[in-house]
């Protein structure tokens, strides 16, 4: 019955228009029940206004004026920019991303409070305007230590490093609040294979550097009151039980004479982040102008 149910439910709302794309939608999302019974909807790319006809949307065109969104840029590399929104001060624009962001993430629950929210949201620059490639957002005060609750790349944007350039921003911006941070969970499928791949590449490019630096033994002790994973958090502002579950999956940690042992050979490192991919699309962490909500 479930099933029959989302799948009528997807029916009713199975393409959107955004700026130049038309896109395959993936999941339902709680669109107000007037939207209910139009198989496509038309974005404005900008203000992210959603209308059911094409006719309605050039006429909107002509008169929206936003030409990025509606908040601070914080970041700026080539063509590439970065803005902050606050939901609260920005309510209509949080809801309209959440009920697009809807449509591609499976698990999550919509968020009507839009306030409690802050908006990252990632655009390619031209001279037509700001273009969304993706978004995250992120709770203004998190009890959890999340950094970020949802993620999202627009599907034409999709496999082209943009999702690891948010999740990379999303860490970046914990160490400017000098504090570790976590995805709030369940993660999806996709969403557990970017951070697996992020956190891969994170922690073995430091376990490859301290390999250096220790110059007797090829491994790293962990003590009983692991101040070496405290160190490894610290520095990437990733949780500790992050750091120790990736570790793990890669089945780096082993258990010798009765300590725990981080397998750091070479060797071993260079398989892992051969497998782990592309690094992608870096953060210049020069170019992000921020100070953390108070
Ligand atoms: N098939 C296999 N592997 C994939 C795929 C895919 N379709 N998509 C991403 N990956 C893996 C790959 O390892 C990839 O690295 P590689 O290209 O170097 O091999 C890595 O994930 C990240 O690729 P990116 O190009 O950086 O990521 P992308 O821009 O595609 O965004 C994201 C990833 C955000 C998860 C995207 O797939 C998405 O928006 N999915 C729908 C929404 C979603 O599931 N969000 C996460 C929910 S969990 C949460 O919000 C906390
Ligand atoms: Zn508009």
């Amino acid at each position: 019955l479930r099933e029959h149910e989302e799948f009528t439910k997807v029916k009713n709302i199975a393409k959107i228009e955004l700026g130049r794309y038309e896109i395959d939608t993936w999941y339902f999302s709680p669109f107000p029940p007037e939207y209910n019974d139009c198989p496509k909807l038309f974005f404005c790319e900008f203000c992210l206004n959603f209308m059911k006809r094409k006719e309605q949307l050039q006429r909107h065109m002509k008169k929206c004026d936003l030409k990025h969104p509606p908040g601070d840029e914080i970041y700026r590399s080539g063509t590439l920019s970065m803005f902050e929104v606050d939901g609260k001060k920005n309510k209509v624009y949080g809801q309209n991303l959440c009920y697009l962001a809807k449509l591609f993430l499976d698990h999550k629950t919509l968020y009507y409070d839009v306030d409690l929210f802050l908006f990252y949201v990632l655009c390619e620059c031209d001279d037509r305007g700001c273009h969304m490639v993706g978004y995250f957002s992120k709770e203004k005060h998190s009890e959890e230590s999340y950094n970020l609750a949802c993620i999202l790349t627009l599907p034409p944007y999709q496999r082209k490093g943009y999702g690891k350039f948010l999740i990379a921003f999303s860490y970046e911006l914990s160490k400017k609040e000098g504090k570790v941070g976590t995805p709030e969970r369940p993660l999806s499928d996709l969403g557990l294979l970017s951070y697996r791949g992020y956190w891969t590449r994170v922690l073995l490019e430091i376990l490859k550097k301290h390999k250096g630096n220790i110059s007797i033994k090829s491994h790293l002790f962990l003590t009983g009151s692991c101040t070496f994973m405290q160190e490894l958090s610290d520095m990437t502002a990733i949780k500790a039980d992050d750091i120790l579950s990736t570790l793990q999956s890669l089945d780096l940690i082993q258990y010798r004479k009765g300590q725990h042992v981080i397998c750091a050979d070479p060797k071993v490192l260079d398989r892992h982040l051969k497998a782990a991919g592309r690094g992608g699309l870096d953060v210049d962490v020069s170019k992000l102008i921020w100070t953390p909500y108070k």
